[in-house]
């Protein structure tokens, strides 16, 4: 169980709830993932920390890889401090040799891997007519390829664990196109399709496994912080109004028709859905999280 200063740390954004789910008696403590080992990518930062901190919250063994170490180091001391369980691991998605080996280590636990969250992304606004193919083939190589590596080496393992869950980190932008993200925007579709063709793949094999795909619209995290001034230019014009920096809740503003950025916090309770049972009826779906941006 828990201490209450171990709450505090973990509860983040409404991220940690007691009680709740159907079922669940009134301030029982949720700890639906007791027994079962998680992998998520992109760990050290934002979403993926967020997810990490709510998998463990809830009982899980989270493996914390991202290619900063030292950042998936910094999460899984935030859930060690808070009473959970985890272990950082190096993990560039876009190398196939990596998954193996992180993976590998995975096979050895005693709680198996029953959860996998590809989360690791990066973004690029630039002109379309001046990019480098190269630029293009580095969102892609993170972004599609990353995901495709962490399904194809990730679902068995799954799989003979009993079964379990993908969440796929998409994006509202696989569904809405905005000027000078043709990089981001056609891989973030490729990992809404990639999402439905391979769940589709695992119910005909009937593996156990559930892979969806959750789509974001503006969320308040540091990746808004990491585009260079070049990028920043290229947006502010469309989103921004020509500001010297890209805020997620000024974006937000002009973009998101309920007219606020959404918490990285909440973005991981959706994710710890289609990760639980709660969710088992649910595969091959996309599940907006946008504000309403694709509504209309
Ligand atoms: N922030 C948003 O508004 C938003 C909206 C929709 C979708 N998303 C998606 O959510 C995911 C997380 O984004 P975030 O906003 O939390 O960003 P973030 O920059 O805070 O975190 C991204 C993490 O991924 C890691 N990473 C990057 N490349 C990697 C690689 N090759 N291998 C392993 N790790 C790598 C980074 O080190 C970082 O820790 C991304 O896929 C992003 O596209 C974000």
């Amino acid at each position: 169980m828990l201490s209450n200063e171990a709450w505090g740390l973990l509860v983040r954004d409404g991220g940690l709830r007691r009680g709740g789910a159907a079922g669940d008696r009134q301030g029982e403590i949720m700890l639906e993932f007791e027994g079962r080992a998680a992998l998520v990518t992109g760990g050290g930062s934002g979403i993926g920390r967020e997810t990490c901190l709510a998998l463990a919250a809830r009982g899980a063994f989270v493996w914390v890889t991202d290619y900063d170490r030292a950042s998936a180091e910094a999460t899984v001391d935030l859930i060690g401090r808070a009473g959970g369980r985890a272990r950082a691991l190096r993990l560039d998605v876009a190398l196939e040799a990596e998954w193996e080996a992180a993976l590998a280590l995975t096979d050895d636990h005693a709680d198996g891997l029953r959860i996998l969250v590809n989360c690791a992304g990066k973004s690029i606004i630039a002109e379309t007519f001046a990019m480098p193919v190269e630029d293009l083939r580095r969102i892609l190589s993170i972004n599609v390829e990353g995901t495709f590596l962490g399904m194809k080496h990730g679902i068995p393992r799954i799989a003979r664990s009993g079964g379990g869950a993908v969440v796929n980190m998409s994006s509202a932008l696989a569904m809405k196109g905005v000027a000078r993200m043709a990089a981001y925007c056609g891989s973030k579709a490729a990992i809404e399709m990639m999402t439905k063709a391979v769940a589709l793949e695992c119910a005909e094999l009937r593996n156990g496994v559930r892979v969806n795909s959750v789509h974001p619209g503006i969320v308040d995290t540091p990746a808004w912080h990491k585009h260079g001034p070049d990028e920043v230019g290229a947006l502010s014009d469309t989103l921004s109004e020509g500001a010297s920096v890209l805020s997620a809740d000024e974006v937000a503003r002009k973009v998101v028709p309920i007219g606020v950025a959404c918490s990285a916090g909440e973005i991981a309770q959706t994710i710890c859905f289609l990760a639980s049972d709660a969710a088992r009826h649910i595969t091959g779906a996309g599940i907006v999280i946008d504000g309403g941006m694709t509504a209309g």
